[in-house]
């Protein structure tokens, strides 16, 4: 193994960049850090309808300095996210590897049979910031005792944002990229086992794509909000995924 502190992340060795492949019959879809010039095709990923509908921050329409100045924000959480797990790799030790905070992946990519590679999408982590609770001081409250955890604590609620460019909809894609991610990263080297996920009402794709990864759901909460893009949206779905397993 080139560089155990990746486990169980694979290395391109034409390119010294880390990936993880997502499950057959995915093959062709591997998730890897950003890249510099991923920016023309983020920008036209999240100017599709079938994307910016279903998502409530990113700015609208989205330009191409956005683009930009976003790669520029999460190239350097992916890079900080490697050093720091570099960190946590004690040389020769028998014991298993210490847990980390980031995951140094995050953009899925078709590779193609002539090895080219094309942007189909994004799967990102972070600590649950609970937009379905109302009440701003309760959720101020719960978002900090969240954010107070240390690393690897098991009590961490975890989350996602997602999205799969439009032409590449129902394919299994995310679903495969949330097993792949959540088994191979999020819970040996995150020590994740608690995930919490939001989708609007009537968001039925990104339902189903976390109930058939084991998430159930919780609850719905009804509001009305105006997204980025002006659309009204009429609340949120909350699903859980639990680890069985004792921390
Ligand atoms: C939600 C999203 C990430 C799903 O990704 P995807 O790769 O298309 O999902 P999958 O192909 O893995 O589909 C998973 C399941 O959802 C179903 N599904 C997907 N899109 C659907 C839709 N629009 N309506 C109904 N079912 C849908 C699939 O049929 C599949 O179910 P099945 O296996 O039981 O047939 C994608 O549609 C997307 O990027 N949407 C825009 C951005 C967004 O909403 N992000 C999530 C924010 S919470």
């Amino acid at each position: 193994m080139a560089q155990p502190y990746l486990h169980p992340l694979q290395v391109n060795p034409r390119t010294g960049e880390p990936f993880l492949r997502l499950p057959t019959p995915l093959d062709n879809f591997i998730i890897t850090p950003p890249r510099s010039n991923d920016a023309p095709a983020l920008k036209e990923i999240l100017n599709d309808p079938r994307v910016y509908k279903t998502l409530e921050s990113p700015p609208f329409p989205y330009l191409l300095t956005h683009a930009e100045s976003y790669l520029d924000m999460i190239t350097k959480e992916c890079d900080a996210a490697l050093e720091e797990a570099k960190k946590a790799y004690k040389e020769g030790a028998s014991e298993p590897l210490g847990h980390v905070e980031n995951c140094p992946v995050r953009y899925i990519r078709e590779v193609k049979e002539d090895g080219s590679e094309v942007l189909v999408g994004d799967i990102a982590l972070h600590r649950c910031q609970y937009p379905d609770v109302k009440d701003q001081s309760e959720r101020e409250e719960l978002v900090r005792t969240n954010m107070r955890y240390a690393v690897g604590d098991p009590e961490i609620a975890w989350c996602f944002s997602d999205l799969v460019a439009g032409p590449y909809h129902g394919r299994g894609i995310m679903s495969g990229a949330l097993k792949a991610i959540m088994d191979q990263w999020l819970i040996p080297r995150m020590g994740a086992r608690f995930i919490r996920a939001e989708a609007f009402i009537g968001n039925v794709g990104s339902v189903r794509v976390f109930e058939k990864n084991g998430f159930v759901m919780e609850k719905t909460v009804q509001y009305e909000m105006v997204t980025n893009c002006g659309v009204t949206r009429l609340g949120l779905h909350v699903l859980c995924w639990r680890s069985e397993q004792k921390p």
